[in-house]
């Protein structure tokens, strides 16, 4: 079984440097999944990313389940589980609510890292993906993350971090936090090599295995700047999340002029 090396977060928690991800369009969670995600825990995965929005956190959580029944992990801290608030909870009385249902989905006590999704909120109370225009608005940030910090504070995770946000947003936020973020999760066509954490996804087997097997062996100096050569997709389509009305007018706002 393959080893997945580690880092320390800022958190002072470790974090293994290869996750898999559990996000399938459209956003569904089924037996499929769970099915893929306890043969990659078979094969060695011991982190794994899902969001409120994945709808995988059920699929996910009952996979755990029956690992932990099968004996293929002893205990539940052998796992990294993330999964990220969603923006209709990205309300300052909502945070909690949306992690204790999150936890409820995933049938655990903790999670190792909650993220806030991305970097702009939606009128509470619906959950509609894509999101409709007309309910973007701008995020609370500074309670928000405040609400965040709580969540660590009551040991219901163990880190807390940002996804989808600019150096910028980051920068902001530094200003304001008690508890810094430990992780912001992007969508960069980076590698490993680059020193970043990975996450992929994959439910063939064949495919799970290979995505695995980086750790024992490096890419030439050739085949590294042939990658180099290919264009990048720097950030996560934000289409969804602008609009003329919005807190954010266009993909350059959103990222703060970085894409
Ligand atoms: N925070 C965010 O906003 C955000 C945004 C995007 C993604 N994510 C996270 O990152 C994860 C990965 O997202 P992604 O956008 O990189 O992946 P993706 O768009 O889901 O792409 C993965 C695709 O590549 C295929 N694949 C995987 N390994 C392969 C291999 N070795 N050879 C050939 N094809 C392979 C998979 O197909 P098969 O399953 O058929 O193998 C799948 O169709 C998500 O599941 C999610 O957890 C987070």
């Amino acid at each position: 079984m393959v080893s997945v090396p580690e880092i320390i977060l800022n958190s002072g928690h470790t974090m293994p440097l290869l996750g898999m991800g559990t996000a399938v369009y459209p956003f569904v969670g089924s037996n499929a999944v769970t099915s893929a995600i306890l043969r990659a825990i078979e094969l060695g995965y011991r982190h794994f990313d899902t969001a409120a929005l994945y709808q995988t956190e059920q699929s996910l959580g009952e996979a755990i389940a029956q690992a932990r029944h099968q004996g293929l992990i002893k205990s539940r801290e052998e796992l990294f589980i993330t999964s990220k608030l969603w923006c209709s909870d990205a309300h300052a009385d909502l945070v909690l609510p949306a992690l204790h249902k999150t936890l409820r989905n995933l049938q655990l006590d903790y999670l190792d890292l909650y993220l806030i999704h991305f970097p702009v909120s939606l009128k509470p109370g619906k959950f509609e993906a894509p999101p409709p225009k007309e309910d973007l608005m701008p995020m609370d940030i500074k309670s928000v993350w405040g609400a965040m910090e709580e969540c660590q504070r009551l040991g219901l995770t163990r880190s807390i971090g940002v996804s989808n946000f600019s150096c910028k947003k980051l920068s902001d936020l530094l200003l304001n936090v008690t508890i810094p973020p430990a992780v912001n999760q992007v969508c960069l066509r980076w590698v490993h090599e680059k020193g970043v954490i990975v996450l992929v996804k994959s439910f063939n087997e064949e495919r799970m295995k290979e995505n695995l097997d980086i750790f024992d062996w490096a890419l030439s100096e050739e085949d590294s700047q042939k990658i180099s050569q290919i264009q990048q997709f720097r950030a996560f389509p934000t289409d969804d999340f602008v609009s003329v009305d919005g807190p954010f007018k266009s993909a350059e706002e959103f990222w703060d002029g970085e894409i």
